[in-house]
């Protein structure tokens, strides 16, 4: 196979392997993305439906990245180079959240969620915490915003709820936390509002009530 001969050996051990998890570690530049992109050229090689590949990466930058060159390799491989590939066929590449905002608009029905919801980015996050702080005359001084948000942030990465966590307060900075992340959130709420921890969340939780969604 032509795409496999431009692999090193350690590449191509991890392009062959198709049976279950394959966890790669390599540094800046080693290769990685090309691993994984002749991977997924590998899988659709064998017969899998290019629509049902999923591939997720942190960045915007390394998603548009990732998308251009599956592209490229689909497009050598299956159609020559200049000819297009039709929509539906390829696979689906994007960051962690946009993968969010796809599966939340996709079934926002399942979980009381509107499809017309906006993404609160961190700036307008930091700028409602400031609004909720000056409600409850909180220094922010005192309490840093970014501080909190980066405490509310932590704690809905853990997928601690607001309940939760007003259940578990000890201290006099975790009641602070407490009641400006009641304020944020029903302000979120009221806007339709969700942040990026949210869109993660929220598509976790669609994904684990129903576990037979499939297909981004
Ligand atoms: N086996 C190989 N033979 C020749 N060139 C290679 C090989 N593997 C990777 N390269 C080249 O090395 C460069 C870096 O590869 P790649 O982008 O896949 O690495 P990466 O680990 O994803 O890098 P980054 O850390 O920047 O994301 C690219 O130009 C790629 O074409
Ligand atoms: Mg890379």
């Amino acid at each position: 196979m032509q795409y496999l001969d431009q692999l090193n050996d350690k590449q191509k051990e991890a392009v062959l392997y198709t049976e279950g998890p394959l966890l790669i570690v390599a540094g800046a530049g080693a290769g990685k993305t090309k691993t994984i992109t002749h991977r997924i050229i590998h899988l659709i090689h064998n017969g899998i439906n290019p629509g049902s590949i999923l591939a997720v990466t942190f960045t915007n930058k390394a998603a548009k990245e990732m998308r251009d060159r599956v592209l490229t390799l689909l497009e050598e491989r299956v159609h020559g180079v200049s000819a297009p590939i039709t929509h539906g066929s390829v696979p689906f590449v994007s960051t962690f959240h946009s993968l969010g905002v796809h599966i939340i608009k996709e079934n926002a029905h399942l979980i009381g969620l509107t499809k017309h919801f906006s993404i609160i980015d961190e700036g307008d996050a930091i700028s409602i915490i400031k609004d909720v702080m000056r409600e409850h005359d909180i220094d922010p001084k005192q309490h840093e915003p970014r501080k909190i948000k980066s405490i509310i942030s932590k704690s809905k990465g853990d997928f601690i709820t607001l309940a939760n966590y007003k259940g578990e307060v000890k201290s006099s900075q975790q009641s602070i936390v407490a009641l400006i992340w009641g304020g944020y959130e029903a302000r979120l709420k009221n806007e339709k509002g969700l942040d990026f921890d949210d869109l993660l969340l929220e598509s976790v939780q669609i994904l684990k009530k129903f576990p037979e969604i499939k297909n981004p």
